[in-house]
């Protein structure tokens, strides 16, 4: 019997299972079911964060699905399963691997919880939010990317760095897709609705967009053997939150384009409304020509994977 909301994890390794663990503290559903192949150690995580849950006195129950076929009734599914990024590897190279990965996935999910929204955290992140878009079928509403929160919380954290103070108060702005040529955007950043260019420099604000895009391999460099996981768990279990309890805030996520900044038949990260529906409206907001440019060779990078993935035959028969 299904009692209150259901998230759905798929992938129970350092990001899913960091999820699970920030939606069970806060207590937002009633169950967590994480699936990974590696059964074992999935269920000694949930048993894990079951325990932490009763310490908060959350109601969240963690559990284990030995099959997609236990993932069932899900109101929110989290697919972050597939081959980290190691140091060297580009999020690119991780294409094929992971475009596979997420087809299996996404029939297991579409087949046992038809009405889900969907959030993909996979890499490349954009364009594996595209071939959950086409494997399942769903409406574009329900098939949302995790990325803009990420960086944006990047250079917010950059920010408060470079300025010394501001700590809690950074708004900062990242559009375009999870990767090198992502857009941050200096001037819809505020510091307590400050503009950023009042309080930075040109070059410093150079070196924080620098940064920011760069971000992911930072933490890659450091970590020797993985990629970050404890913001990209939160920012993902922001949007959970935002779907679950119906807030309508917005944030910006990776969402397929339907003409919206000028694009059609492709997948990046702009600012979207979460509410119940999940991505229930998308937010248009003015760009200059510069950043117009910066969007466009952003959507130019996520494209030719997509055409890779064309090329390998992969949507074929859909
Ligand atoms: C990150 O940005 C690897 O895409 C991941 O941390």
């Amino acid at each position: 019997m299904k009692q209150g909301k259901r998230v759905g994890i798929v992938g129970a390794g350092n990001v899913g299972a960091t999820i699970a663990y920030s939606l069970a503290m806060l207590g937002s559903c009633h169950e967590i079911i994480l699936r990974d192949n590696k059964i074992d150690v999935a269920r000694g995580k949930a048993l894990d964060m079951s325990q932490a849950a009763s310490a908060v006195r959350s109601h969240t129950v963690v559990k284990v699905a030995e099959s997609m076929e236990e993932l069932v009734n899900c109101d929110v599914v989290v697919v972050t399963a597939g081959s980290p990024r190691l140091p060297g590897m580009s999020r690119d190279d991780l294409l094929m691997i992971n475009a596979n990965i997420t087809k299996e996935v996404i029939e297991g999910i579409a087949k046992y919880s038809p009405d889900a929204i969907i959030i993909m955290v996979s890499n490349p992140l954009d364009a594996m939010t595209y071939v959950a878009l086409k494997e399942s079928g769903f409406e574009r509403s329900r098939v949302i990317g995790m990325a803009g929160i990420l960086d944006s919380s990047r250079m917010a954290a950059f920010i408060q760095e470079k300025l010394g103070y501001g700590g809690g108060q950074i708004r900062a702005s990242v559009m375009g897709g999870h990767g090198d040529d992502m857009v941050p955007l200096p001037r819809y950043s505020t510091v307590a609705g400050v503009p950023l260019t009042d309080v930075l420099s040109e070059n410093e604000i150079a070196e924080i967009v620098d940064r920011t895009r760069h971000g992911g391999a930072e933490i890659v460099g450091h970590l020797k053997t993985g990629s970050a996981y404890y913001a990209p768990a939160k920012s993902t279990a922001i949007m959970v939150e935002a779907i679950l309890k119906d807030t309508k805030q917005i944030h910006p996520c990776a969402v397929y384009l339907e003409g919206e900044y000028g694009f059609s038949g492709v997948v990046s990260g702009v600012p979207v409304m979460l509410g119940a529906n999940g991505a229930e409206k998308i937010i248009e907001i003015t760009l200059n020509a510069a950043e117009q440019e910066m969007f466009k060779s952003s959507c130019a990078s996520v494209e030719a994977l997509i055409l890779t993935l064309n090329k390998n035959n992969f949507f074929e028969g859909k």
